[in-house]
This record gives structure tokens, C-alpha cells and sequence, in this order.
């Protein structure tokens, strides 16, 4: 019975598609060959103005290709239509062929131009594309800011003061004979202009060390006194592997009452541990400034060999990083303060110089070059990643 039912059901289902067959012959062509549906690239035709110059080619393929395209299908199935219909879907497409062609041939004109006009500005767009730039601190920048932030932790303000000085600042005011010779043209940059009105004397130059900024903050405030002073520092001295005529320099001076070198020897232990590690030795050598009694050196355990000699420490085992000592009793009188009442000490160092030791920079002279190799080894660990330039 199964049998019989199926063959019924093929019978009709023949006889239904013959009746429909005869009635209206596009019921049974598929609509997308001989009657492609020429609403439906209506959106097609809009979105060419916005088609790239591959994606502009491979649509015109697509639409008009000789082969595949689907106007060019169409067009072919008019011959099998019947007369009526063959005029009016012709037409229709031949219609639309026309604005599909019309617009594929402004596209590509447009495109034309656009390039054109980058040509002319200069812009080739072959080529690859800048990597943003990440800045990173100079490596002086980065001491000088991490040896203020471990004296400011000691409750030490920030104090600054002019690079153009006149001698009483710079020298006679610390203490140095006026026949020094620091005090010579040889040594140290005068200016050829004169003193500005009201400013104690002697001629303008262009200061030597942050030490006349000890003078100009106890002028100022009276003790107790707690600053660091970052700045340049100018002197006549030519420029190889170790010097520069113009580098940095921190001072540091504490004033107050009872102030004994005991401080000034813990202080600087402390900053030496903080800045280059907590198990760094130190050692104080006795040395001379005018205006410090008694003065010392500083050195710190050598960051490369750590105490057994190298090259950088000239077999040593040591580093000098700064001068120091207890601020002179003259220093003190010269700014009104009574010596028997206060004490002080006082140190300087070279942050250029520390970058030199912290980073392993076998050349002062790599500090002012700006090669960017250079800046990007010392700026960031790891170098280039994250980005950066080139
Ligand atoms: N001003 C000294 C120099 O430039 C360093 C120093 C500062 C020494 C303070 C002692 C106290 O060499």
C-alpha cells in the first residue's frame, strides 16, 4: 500500500508542475539566472562611490564580468524569454547596466584623482608606518630627581638660585682668598657685563658650583635650614671622556643648632644606601674646601666590582661622590650668624657623574649627544619595547 501511495503522489506532483510550466514559464527558472532580481542591486550600485580601488574592481567583476558577472547573466537569458517579456526586463536591465557602468567609471575616476592629490602632497602610502614615540627621563634628569625625593623624605626643601653669580657670591663669601685660583680666568667663565644694582660685588660670571646658593638661603631664612639645590654649573674646562665646561651638581645644607658631623656622616650613609643599595660601604677621606672645616670626600663601594678593583675604579674598589664637611665658621659670619649658636654641614655632588657610575656610561660625553640608542638603553630597562620610536 505504501507503494501504490507514493506513485499517486509523483503522478500529481508531475502534472502540477507540467499545468505550471505551461501557465507561466518564469515559475520554474531560477529567478537568479534568468530574471536576476534587479531591486536587489539597487544597494550594490549606491555603495560604489565608497569602494576602494580593489574592492571598486572586483565588484565591477562581479556586475559586468563577462563570465560571471550578473547583468551579463541576465542579459544572456533575455534570448530565452518570450518576445513581451524580452522587451521589458531588457530594458530594465539594460538600464541598470548602464547606471552600474556610469558609476564604476566615476569611482575609478575619482580614485584616480584621490591619487593624484596625495602624489603631489608628498604622501606615499606604501610606505610604513611611524611607531608612536614613548619618551623616557634623561638619565641626569632621573638621578637628580631621585636624590632630591630621598632628602626631601629627611624633611629637605628644594632650593634653587641664579647660574649668572657675581663674585662675592660664588667665592669671597665662602671663605676663598681673593687671590684663589679657582678665582682665575682660566678656571672659571666671566661675563663682560656689570653687576646688577644692589647685588653684592665683584664681577658677574657664570657661577662654579650650587655652593653660592648655601649663602643666598641662609641670607634668606634664618636656621633652622634644611635644603637641597639642584642646577647647572659652568667652569672653563675642556671636554673629553670626563669633563663637560657646564654639568649638574646637588648641594646640601643643614643648619641648626647642636648640628655635629655625626649628622652629616649618618645623612649621607643614608642616602648612599638608598640611592645605590643597602649593603653599599662608604668612606670619608679627609680633603680641603675653603668653605668647610673640617672637609671630607665621600667615596662609595665601586658599582661595578664592588670593593675587589677594576679599570672603572682605577683598582681602588672605590668611587668619590661628593665633597662635604662642616659649613665654615667665617661662611657663617659672613651671613650674620653667630657660630657659637649654630653649626652646619654641607655637601656637593655631580649627578652627571653619578649617572655616569649608576648607569655603567663609560663617557660623560654620551650624556649630551641626544643618540637616541644611547637615551632608550639608559631610559627604560628592556630598551625598545612598549612601542617606541623606530
Ligand atoms: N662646591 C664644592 C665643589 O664644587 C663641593 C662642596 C659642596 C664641598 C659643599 C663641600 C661642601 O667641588
Amino acid at each position: 500500500m505504501g507503494a501504490i501511495g507514493r506513485t499517486e503522489r509523483t503522478e500529481r506532483t508531475e502534472k502540477t508542475e507540467r499545468t505550471k510550466r505551461d501557465g507561466d514559464p518564469r515559475i520554474l527558472m531560477t529567478p537568479s539566472t534568468q530574471y536576476a532580481d534587479l531591486d536587489a542591486l539597487l544597494p550594490r550600485l549606491e555603495a560604489i562611490p565608497t569602494l576602494s580601488a580593489e574592492t571598486l574592481e572586483a565588484e565591477h567583476t562581479a556586475v559586468l564580468g563577462r563570465k560571471s558577472g550578473v547583468l551579463t547573466a541576465a542579459l544572456k537569458a533575455l534570448a530565452t524569454l518570450p518576445v513581451e517579456e524580452r522587451k521589458r526586463y531588457g530594458a530594465a536591465v539594460n538600464q541598470l547596466k548602464a547606471r552600474f557602468e556610469a558609476a564604476f567609471a566615476a569611482r575609478t575616476a575619482a580614485i584616480e584623482t584621490e591619487r593624484r592629490h596625495r602624489e603631489a602632497a608628498g604622501v606615499d602610502l606604501s610606505m610604513p608606518g611611524r611607531r608612536r614615540w614613548v619618551g623616557a627621563e634623561h638619565p641626569v634628569t632621573k638621578v637628580v630627581d631621585e636624590i632630591v625625593g630621598i632628602f626631601r623624605e629627611l624633611g629637605f626643601a628644594v632650593a634653587t638660585g641664579p647660574e649668572v653669580e657675581t663674585e662675592w657670591y660664588n667665592f669671597l663669601a665662602l671663605n676663598f682668598p681673593p687671590d684663589h685660583p679657582a678665582m682665575d680666568m682660566h678656571d672659571t667663565l666671566y661675563l663682560d657685563a656689570p653687576p646688577a644694582e644692589g647685588e653684592p660685588g665683584g664681577r658677574l660670571l657664570l657661577r662654579t658650583h650650587t655652593s653660592p646658593v648655601q649663602i643666598r638661603t641662609m641670607l634668606a631664612s634664618p636656621p633652622p635650614v634644611r635644603v637641597v639645590i639642584p642646577g647647572m654649573v659652568y667652569r672653563n674646562d675642556a671636554i673629553d671622556a670626563s669633563h663637560l665646561p657646564a654639568f649638574s651638581q646637588i648641594e646640601g645644607l643643614a643648619v641648626d643648632e647642636g648640628i655635629s658631623f655625626v649628622d652629616l656622616k649618618a645623612t649621607l650613609n643614608h642616602f648612599a644606601h638608598r640611592f645605590f643599595s643597602p649593603t653599599t660601604t662608604t668612606r670619608f677621606r679627609p680633603s680641603f674646601f675653603p668653605f668647610t672645616e673640617p672637609s671630607a670626600e665621600m667615596d662609595v663601594e665601586c658599582q661595578l666590582c664592588h670593593g675587589s678593583g677594576c679599570p672603572a675604579c682605577k683598582g681602588t674598589g672605590w668611587m668619590e661622590i661628593l665633597g662635604c664637611g662642616m659649613v665654615h665658621e667665617a661662611v657663617l659670619e659672613n651671613v650674620n650668624l653667630d657660630p657659637e649658636k649654630y653649626t652646619g654641614w654641607a655637601f656637593g655632588m655631580g649627578p652627571h657623574r653619578i649617572a655616569l657610575l649608576r648607569y655603567g656610561v663609560p663617557d660623560i660625553r654620551l650624556l649630551l649627544g641626544g643618540d637616541m640608542r644611547f637615551l632608550e638603553s639608559v631610559g627604560r630597562p628592556g630598551g625598545t619595547e612598549n612601542g617606541t620610536a623606530r
